[in-house]
């Protein structure tokens, strides 16, 4: 049985059968096949969510199937019923599961439990579905990703640049993080990942003749406590106009949103490339219903 855990545990093979899918789902939204018909998908969000959920929910529904969407707030999950007893119930009743939480143990615990496909919906470690959608994107806008340079800026240690590494690494780009030190990936990570990953705090030395910059939140989702101090820490680290100077002319800017203006991206830069901005959004919808199918067959 196939999950979609972590991009660490997808060989290159597997994420280009799901990226190779996509044209088809996108292109024929309406005729295309229904490989979830008749299932019931449970969504376990213990995060809050606007795109993952929609475009989860929308995408089961047009695949076929019937999304149930479970706040962990709502069921027992909530109330300290553990991980591995609510998987062998839903994993009864329903025929596949996308989960958002916190510890990657989770996603893994339950999709050991449940016996159905699993998919992480976004963990403290890694946001796979995401960066599966920033690949098609760039791909889509600029061909092949191999042999380019990604330039992450801000928190370099939260989910989304670790999916990236694994990204770099079976994918064969450059990776560029620019983060202050207590923000950069662990060693363990990167020397488990391999690939051409640079770590650096020279936030104009890592933008220099990048094809894509990239950047996310400073303060994630589980990390509120530490605002005041990631807002100072992070300060510098923004996407701004001066920075995209220094990249390709052609180069994208991205954001896997949602975006804190005048934080990690000032609000002219985010406007100015929005339209590649919610592309990306709505590339969630195709590139997830692409693994879907994938997990299904
Ligand atoms: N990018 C992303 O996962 O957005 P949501 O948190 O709104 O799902
Ligand atoms: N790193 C962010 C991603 C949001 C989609 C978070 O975990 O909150």
């Amino acid at each position: 049985m196939k999950h979609l855990l972590s991009l660490e545990q997808l060989s290159r093979a597997d994420m280009e059968a799901i990226l190779s899918r996509v044209p088809a789902f996108k292109g024929h939204r309406a005729q295309h096949p229904r490989p979830l018909s008749g299932q019931t998908w449970a969504m376990v969000f213990s995060k809050s969510s606007t795109r993952t959920r929609v475009s989860f929910e929308v995408g089961i529904h047009e695949l076929g199937g019937r999304p149930l969407f479970l706040s962990a707030a709502d069921i027992q999950l909530g109330r300290g019923e553990p991980i591995k007893d609510t998987a062998r119930v839903l994993g009864r009743m329903v025929h596949g599961a996308v989960i958002r939480t916190f510890a990657q143990s989770e996603v893994a615990d339950f999709a050991a439990y449940s016996g159905i496909p699993t998919v992480n919906a976004l963990t403290d470690d890694e946001h796979p579905c995401q960066i599966l959608t920033d690949i098609f994107t760039f791909e889509e806008m600029r061909g092949p990703i191999a042999g380019r340079v990604v330039t992450f800026v801000g928190d370099g240690a939260c989910n989304v640049p670790s999916s990236w590494i694994w990204a770099a690494a079976r994918l064969g780009f450059e990776l560029r993080i620019a983060a202050p030190k207590a923000y950069q990936p662990s060693p363990a990570l990167l020397a488990r990942a391999g690939g051409r990953i640079v770590c650096t705090e020279d936030l104009r030395a890592a933008a220099e003749g990048a094809d894509l910059l990239y950047t996310d939140v400073w303060v994630s989702m589980g990390k509120e406590s530490e605002t005041q101090q990631r807002l100072k820490d992070l300060a510098t680290y923004q996407v701004n106009a001066a920075l995209v100077r220094l990249a390709t002319p052609e180069a994208l800017v991205m954001h896997c949103l949602p975006a804190y203006r005048g934080k990690e991206i000032d609000s002219e830069t985010f406007e100015a490339h929005a339209d590649t901005i919610f592309s990306q959004a709505e590339n969630r919808l195709h590139v997830q219903k692409a693994a879907l199918d994938w997990l299904v067959s």
